[in-house]
């Protein structure tokens, strides 16, 4: 008989039991998944010098970071704030990589000050940067290769339209800077998208690299970015990361010997990471016949899980109240006044009024995405580790929502 794929509990710990104890909604991780996905990925890539740049922005609760941290894997963050999280989760400033777009070249110097190494995402900012700290700073280049991959049009960055990185094409005004200011370049990025199914991107990626990276002759590593694409729901397929490690490990030894020396290979996975881990529990408000639909809706909404409504991604639903029931067909939608539609089309066992309902692949970019629209407050988060269930950041409150109003006299 198949292994239901619909847990109803972690680690031992019921999810009804959380539920019951947290309040609905809420986010629960499982601490021991995260840990044996960055192994996979050691495994995968265990015949070249990797180093793993978890990317923050996916689930930034900082005990995630210091899971994450625990296995041996270091940190990517985009924002001076995702850099201060994960020095207070206990990353050194050395195991932090700093990828900015666009950025105030303000915050490029407090990164700097705080001793991060910075991603240079455009010309402008190359020089801004040459001239401040000239070949004093060591510092990486993204360079955007012109490659359409990933999931959809909102998570493909790295095509010739994409306002990421530097394009390729414009090496020569690159290596003009760079020598104009001395610039010691000691890595070259690349990160094409998310939910990148197709191994051969990664090694299409990595040929960009390897032909820029002949001009660069401080290089200490490669990142080749994030984007493994993970599964939703049964069937769905995945990238194989074993074959990306394979396939992209070999061009990369070529590489190295051609260049006459060893370097780091990085990558950047967020959804890799804490996707899977992840549940969003919440609880069936109404039922709701119309002459065309059956309606659950629940306790949640866009505001807590925008990625339905935002890349019409697919998050698989199951009532844990009712898991061996018979199935209806429902749309699942939020309370948020708009259209707010969870999952659609959906056959799970019958809900009533009080049921929990458990969206999967949650731990990336669900919280982390997460807003108070419709001045609805924003879910608790849940960690299990070690067999147990922690509260790792607690539910907000009212006064959370007037915490920053200034309130006039008038
Ligand atoms: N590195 C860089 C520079 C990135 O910008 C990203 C994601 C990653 C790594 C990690 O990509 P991942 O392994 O998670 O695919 N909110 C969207 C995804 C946006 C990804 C943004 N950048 C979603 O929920 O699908």
């Amino acid at each position: 008989m198949p292994v239901s794929q619909n847990p109803i509990s972690i680690q031992g710990v019921s999810l009804e039991s959380i539920s019951r104890k947290f309040g609905t909604p809420v986010y629960v991780y499982d601490g021991e998944k995260i840990i044996s996905q960055i192994e996979t990925l050691k495994q995968a890539f265990s015949e070249v010098p990797l180093k793993i740049k978890y990317a923050t922005k996916a689930l930034t609760n900082v005990n995630i970071l210091k899971l994450v941290k625990r296995a041996g894997a270091e940190v990517d963050a985009v924002s001076i704030e995702e850099i201060k999280i994960c020095m207070e989760a206990g990353f050194s400033a050395a195991e932090i990589m700093y990828t900015p777009s666009g950025v105030n070249f303000r915050e490029v110097q407090e990164a700097v000050e705080l001793g991060v190494m910075v991603n240079l995402d455009s010309i402008s900012l190359m020089e801004d940067f040459g001239a401040a700290y000239g070949n004093s700073i060591p510092a990486c280049i993204r360079i955007n290769p012109h490659i359409m991959a990933g999931g959809n049009e909102k998570i493909s960055v790295g095509h010739v339209q994409s306002k990421f990185g530097i394009s390729i094409e414009q090496l020569t005004d690159i290596l003009v800077i760079v020598k104009k200011f001395d610039l010691k370049i000691v890595g070259l990025h690349i990160h094409t998208g998310s939910d990148i199914l197709d191994a051969e991107i990664f090694l299409k990626g990595g040929n960009v690299l390897f032909e820029a990276a002949t001009n660069f002759p401080d290089l200490r590593f490669l990142d080749f970015g994030g984007g493994f694409k993970v599964t939703y729901k049964e069937g769905d397929p995945s990238t194989d990361v074993h074959e990306v490690g394979r396939i992209v490990s070999e061009a990369f030894q070529q590489f190295c010997t051609k260049y006459g020396r060893k370097l780091e290979l990085w990558i950047e996975p967020g959804k890799f990471l804490v996707s899977e881990s992840g549940y969003l529990i919440v609880e069936s408000n109404v039922v709701k016949n119309t002459p065309q639909l059956t309606f659950v809706g629940v306790d949640s909404g866009l505001n807590h899980l925008i990625r339905p409504m935002m890349y019409d991604a697919f998050h698989d639903v199951y009532n844990l109240s009712n898991i061996d029931g018979d199935q209806e067909t429902y749309n699942v939608v939020g309370y948020i006044c708009e259209t707010d539609t969870l999952a659609k089309n959906r056959k799970i066992g019958k809900v009533k009024k009080g049921d929990f309902l458990v969206f999967k692949n949650a731990g990336a970019y669900g919280f982390s995405m997460a807003s108070n629209y419709n001045s609805r407050l924003r879910p608790a988060e849940v960690l299990v580790w070690e067999g147990k269930a922690h509260l790792i950041r607690k539910r907000e409150e009212f006064h959370d929502l007037l915490r920053h109003q200034v309130i006039l006299d008038i």
